[in-house]
């Protein structure tokens, strides 16, 4: 049967990183719900617009708009192995979650808590740039790229994003604390623990051991 993971865990934890680490690698498909957003306020759809409102201020956006997403998608990914990035966020989602596997014939696999301190969230976000043409990621200390603020793969000068300024780091953190962790309770019985402050290749390994 295929595979249903997700990663859990807070603002700028390597879930995106670890996530495309296992699509190039091992051939899943990331869902990722901040990713599916962010194209949508670059296109201005009505999503889009809706979202970036709650995006801008480091909330969440309604579980509505989120659930309505998820499901189209699944439509798409019939035996694909999938990992949900950044979703489930709330209770409501997971339950809406659940009912969509059901009849898709698929469960949960695992659901991987990646462990990070705050303060380490904060240096990674600040840090943090991504290309808006391909998706890449980097980080001007941790993974800095060839070429000052270029993208390596496509060549495009590197941004940072809207909701990595210090002031929202600090309300997503708190979001995060929140309202998100409480799924670590929801999940005990498939939660895998991960030490997400070692370095990106460590984590890889750890999570591959656990799937
Ligand atoms: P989203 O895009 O999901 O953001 P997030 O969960 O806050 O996660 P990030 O993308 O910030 O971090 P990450 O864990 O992927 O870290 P990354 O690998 O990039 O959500 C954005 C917004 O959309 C939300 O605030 C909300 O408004 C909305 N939203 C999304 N989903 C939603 C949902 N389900 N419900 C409601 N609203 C939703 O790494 C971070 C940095 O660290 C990078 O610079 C990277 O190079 C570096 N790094 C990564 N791993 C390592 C390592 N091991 N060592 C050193 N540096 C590392």
């Amino acid at each position: 049967m295929s595979k249903t993971i997700i990663f859990l865990g807070p603002p700028g934890a390597g879930k995106g990183t670890q996530s495309q680490l296992l699509k190039e690698r091992d051939g899943f498909v990331q869902i990722s719900t901040g990713d599916i957003l962010r194209e949508a306020v670059k296109s201005q759809t009505p999503l889009g617009i809706e979202a970036k409102k709650f995006m801008d201020e480091g909330k969440l956006v309604p579980d509505e708009l989120i659930i309505n997403l998820i499901a189209e998608k699944l439509e798409e990914l019939e035996n694909k192995n999938i990992i949900f990035d950044g979703f489930p966020r709330t209770v409501p989602q997971a339950e809406a979650l659940k009912e969509l596997l059901i009849k898709k014939g698929r469960k949960i696999d695992a659901v991987v808590l990646f462990l990070i301190p705050d303060e380490e969230v904060v240096k990674r976000l600040a840090g943090r740039r991504v290309c808006p043409n391909c998706g890449a990621v980097y980080h001007i200390l941790y993974n800095p790229p060839k070429k000052d603020e270029i993208c390596d793969k496509c060549g495009t000068p590197l941004i940072q994003r809207d909701d990595d300024k210090e002031e929202v780091i600090k309300r997503r953190l708190e979001v995060y604390h929140q309202q998100t962790a409480t799924l670590i309770d929801y999940y005990k019985d498939s939660i895998v623990k991960v030490d997400a402050t070692a370095n990106p290749e460590e984590v890889y390994k750890t999570i591959k051991s656990v799937l």
